[in-house]
């Protein structure tokens, strides 16, 4: 089960580089004047108000309440929904995620909700992890696990497919794939590891105590320091990209 907790003044303070690097995404997904999109997974809103500034008419979806209530404060349209769970009947001609899919582990459900949400020939133009996503950390996060057995199992909560394995996702739904690729884009962490697991990995820890938790942390900001942080670059997150534009099949 994922626990994820979303703090949206840690997520402005640390994280503002996930939209920040959304552009290649959005020119990808290309917003017309008077389409109508739905953003899968919209955080705090900063790419579904560029969505609107387009002249679209955007509703952003996510499943964190707090997130959701940060989006309706930039004046957007937004509600709390999860990917999995869409319900939605040829409404869209756009569906749009940036950096939300691999949150959501049936993406058969995702892809099928997706499809329905969809007017026949719409598109979904996305962009999240994709395969060998942040390894170094899942590899020292699932280490630490294993050595501290009073942790508990290790549960990744994430879903990095492949090309071939989220174009068969698609493919299956009923999509064409337009266009696919897997992008190796180190990302620098400005504030370093330890904010980032904070944002991102609390549903992996939020069952230990505080003290466990601490062990946690430490120990994962010892073992990454010689994999991804450089004097010359600071530290740098071996984030892999798959970015995709699939068309509905009418
Ligand atoms: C990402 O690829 O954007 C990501 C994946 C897992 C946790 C945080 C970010």
């Amino acid at each position: 089960m994922n626990n994820q907790n979303w703090n949206v003044q840690q997520y402005k303070e640390s994280a503002s580089f996930v939209p920040q690097l959304g552009t290649p995404v959005m020119e990808l997904l290309a917003p017309q004047k008077g389409e109508k999109i739905l953003d899968l997974g919209c955080g705090d809103g900063k790419l579904t108000l560029e969505i609107k500034k387009c002249g679209c008419d955007v509703l952003g979806i996510d499943s964190s309440i707090a997130m959701v209530n940060a989006a309706k404060q930039l004046g957007l349209n937004a509600q709390i929904l999860n990917g999995e769970s869409l319900n939605f009947n040829q409404e869209f001609d756009a569906v749009f995620s940036n950096a939300a899919l691999h949150w959501m582990t049936n993406s058969h459900q995702v892809a099928a909700g997706v499809y329905q949400a969809l007017k026949p020939k719409g598109r979904f133009v996305g962009e999240f992890g994709g395969k060998g996503n942040i390894q170094d950390i899942v590899v020292t996060m699932s280490a630490i696990f294993q050595e501290f057995p009073e942790f508990g199992e290790f549960n990744n909560p994430w879903y990095f497919p492949s090309v071939a394995e989220y174009s068969k996702v698609l493919t299956k739904a009923g999509f064409n794939m337009e266009y696919i690729e897997l992008i190796p884009r180190p990302t620098p962490l400005s504030n370093g590891i330890t904010p980032w697991l904070k944002i991102f990995a609390n549903g992996i820890t939020n069952h230990l105590n505080k003290e466990q938790q601490e062990i946690f942390i430490k120990e994962a900001e010892t073992r990454l320091y010689p994999l991804i942080f450089s004097e010359t670059q600071g530290w740098v997150a071996d984030y892999v990209r798959l970015r995709f534009k699939a068309i509905k099949n009418p």
